[in-house]
């Protein structure tokens, strides 16, 4: 969504924020802006559409940049008005700027009110509606705190705001609701951000900022308070992400850099949850008694997350025989689910942000269900608001499209649905322990084997770039690879890309398959491959071309394929880790060829905090 961030201290306070939004690029990359103090305290919004670079040559006309000590700045995903310079952040009036994360959902009505006190608008943003009504507070109360207070009670929807006020030099106030938020100190002054890894180049030492708290942000220290302005004190936390992360290093893209931490994110994140040879979700509230007794289980996530909930439902259904079932998140929250106290609702989420998996937490919450976070961010709301959570282990990630994640949520539903099995007596203690010690140490190797070869994928993407549309196709524990493959061949390259079961393209999609239609077919497993091979006839005899991604050794005739890349040979349970990886990189090649922007796709957005 957007990302803000705030600084004030003894240094250059434009390097540090300008540093801190391309860090927050991820979240959005419309436009961007800062408002500053000068030297001599007088307060200045800087903005411009586009990338940062743009904010950045715009301030070279601006003498203050160089010596302004306070300011707050904003990335902007525009969701109220088209990017533009005036529709950029920060918003207000001469007496106060903010910057803005999430959406007032009841602007229009803030705006008409302000209007009939004769305030005027420029822009077609819900924020400079929030950003009014916290000066109209401010010219009634004369106090910044009271201000932003009495302002907030009148906003419905979701915000992170940063704001500085003309009459405190040198002060950030911030507060947020449903959108995320830190504060940290460094040597030499103190930050606000969307996000850690924003402020990670200057500090380790930060601190969550809780739903409804104001944070009050001087040089000196960092003063919290509640909604009812007595101050919460609240230690400092060291940061579990260290400034590298938050780096491409020696690689051209993050999504590359990501796909190549994968097999070391997959082992720190299965590692900590494997106790005896065994996985065990105690810590999370979980032990097998509990497990048993559930009478549904769901899980509920968005994009990517979602679909590591479907390879998880085909394993858990396989190994434990007991359903689960998989939810979008933004459907699940409007439908009355059937959910009650003996139910769990696994809420998967790399950021542990998205607005609706977080609204489908809360209503699993209400309705009694136990529910589980699987989060990569420490400290998300996710992870703070579920009965338990697991985190995953896999550090940040900065590319929009998201791959390393992916995987380590596969290792936490396949970890579950070993439990699971175990404690529901289809496996017993020695079959846990097989698939949990392969689970950990050969996966991560059959990933290091295609990051090995990766050179076949580039070359398959640039025979291939060219298509105007793709498929992929599987069967089982392939088709669930499948949607997350079109997502991410379509979400970077821009390239039209959908999954299908591999028996159910003759149903009527196979009217679109033509001859520069590739079709990628994943068959990992040997149980169904000559089903699949059927059907790969059927796309090849409509003059498509067929793209076969199967296991080295498997008996595969020469008329079934146009182009083939091998698996390494392994449990059939465990090909779809190395087949993901191949995905990825097919997409991130096959965009690299096309000259997208990788780790910034058009229209979109990491960490989707709105609905
Ligand atoms: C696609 C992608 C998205 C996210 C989705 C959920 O590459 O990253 O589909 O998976 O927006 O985000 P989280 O996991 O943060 O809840």
């Amino acid at each position: 969504m957007c990302g803000i961030i705030g600084y004030t201290g003894s240094e250059n306070a434009v390097p540090r924020l300008l540093e801190g939004l391309r860090t927050l690029e991820y979240r959005g990359y419309d436009s961007a802006g800062i408002a500053i103090f000068s030297e001599k305290n007088s307060l200045t919004g800087i903005k411009s559409k586009g990338r940062i670079e743009n904010l950045e040559a715009k301030l070279s006309y601006f003498p203050d940049a160089s010596v302004s000590h306070c300011g707050i700045g904003h990335t902007r995903w525009a969701t109220h008005g088209e990017p533009s310079d005036i529709n950029s952040h920060p918003h207000g009036t001469p007496r106060v700027y903010i910057v803005h994360n999430g959406i007032i959902e009841n602007y229009a009505e803030l705006k008409d009110f302000l209007i009939s006190q004769g305030y005027t608008f420029s822009s077609q943003t819900d924020t400079e509606a929030a950003a009014l009504m916290i000066d109209y507070c401010y010219n009634l109360t004369q106090n910044p705190a009271d201000a932003i207070l009495s302002a907030v009670k009148r906003f419905k929807g979701s915000y992170a705001i940063g704001a500085v006020f003309s009459s405190e030099p040198g002060k950030i106030y911030a507060i947020r609701k449903d959108n995320p938020l830190i504060a940290a100190i460094s040597s030499d002054g103190c930050f606000i951000a969307s996000d850690l890894p924003a402020v990670l180049k200057y500090t380790d030492n930060y601190m969550r900022i809780d739903e409804g708290e104001l944070a009050v942000v001087e040089q000196s220290g960092i003063k919290i308070y509640s909604p009812d302005k007595t101050e919460v004190k609240r230690d400092f936390k060291k940061a579990e992400w260290d400034v590298s992360c938050a780096t491409k290093g020696e690689y051209p893209h993050f999504m590359l850099k990501e796909i190549h931490e994968e097999p070391t994110a997959l082992f720190q994140t299965l590692y900590p949850i494997i106790s005896d040879g065994m996985p065990n979700f105690d810590s999370a509230g979980l032990n097998d008694t509990r497990l048993k007794k559930f009478k549904k289980i769901y899980v509920v996530a968005c994009g990517t997350a979602m679909h590591a909930g479907l390879v998880g439902k085909f394993i858990a259904e396989k190994m434990a025989r007991v359903p689960l079932e998989v939810e979008i998140a933004s459907e699940f929250r409007y439908k009355n689910p059937i959910l009650d106290k003996t139910d769990m609702v696994i809420i998967i989420s790399q950021s542990g942000e998205t607005a609706d998996s977080l609204a489908a937490l809360r209503l699993a919450k209400q309705c009694g269900a136990y529910t589980l976070g699987v989060v990569n961010v420490p400290g998300s709301s996710v992870a703070r608001e579920a009965d338990g959570v697991i985190y995953t282990h896999a550090g940040p990630e900065i590319a929009v499209a998201s791959t390393k994640a992916y995987t380590v949520q596969l290792g936490i539903m396949y970890l579950f649905a070993f439990r699971l099995a175990y404690a529901h007596e289809k496996m017993d203690s020695s079959q846990l322990r097989k698939y949990t010690q392969e689970l950990i140490t050969s996966v991560p190797e059959l990933i290091h084997k295609i990051l090995d070869t990766q050179s076949e994928c580039a070359a398959i993407s640039k025979k291939y770039k060219n298509a105007h549309s793709a498929f992929f196709i599987g069967r089982g524990l392939d088709y669930a690879l499948s949607s997350e493959a079109a997502l991410k061949l379509k979400e970077i390259s821009y390239i039209h890309s959908e999954a299908y079961a591999a028996g159910e393209l003759k149903h009527g999609t196979l009217s679109l398959v033509c001859e520069d239609t590739p079709v990628f077919a994943f068959a990992g497993c040997a149980d169904l491959l000559d089903k699949t091979i059927s059907n790969l006839r059927e796309v090849r005899a409509r003059g498509g071309k067929v793209v076969l991604i199967c296991q080295q050794g498997f008996q595969v005739p020469s008329d079934s394929y146009d182009d083939i890349l091998y698996l390494p040979s392994c449990d059939q349970m465990f090909t779809i880790f190395p087949a993901a990886t191949i995905a990825q990189l097919i997409a991130y090649y096959t965009s690299l060829e096309l000259g997208r922007d990788i780790d910034r796709p058009r229209n979109l957005a990491k960490s989707v905090t709105v609905e």
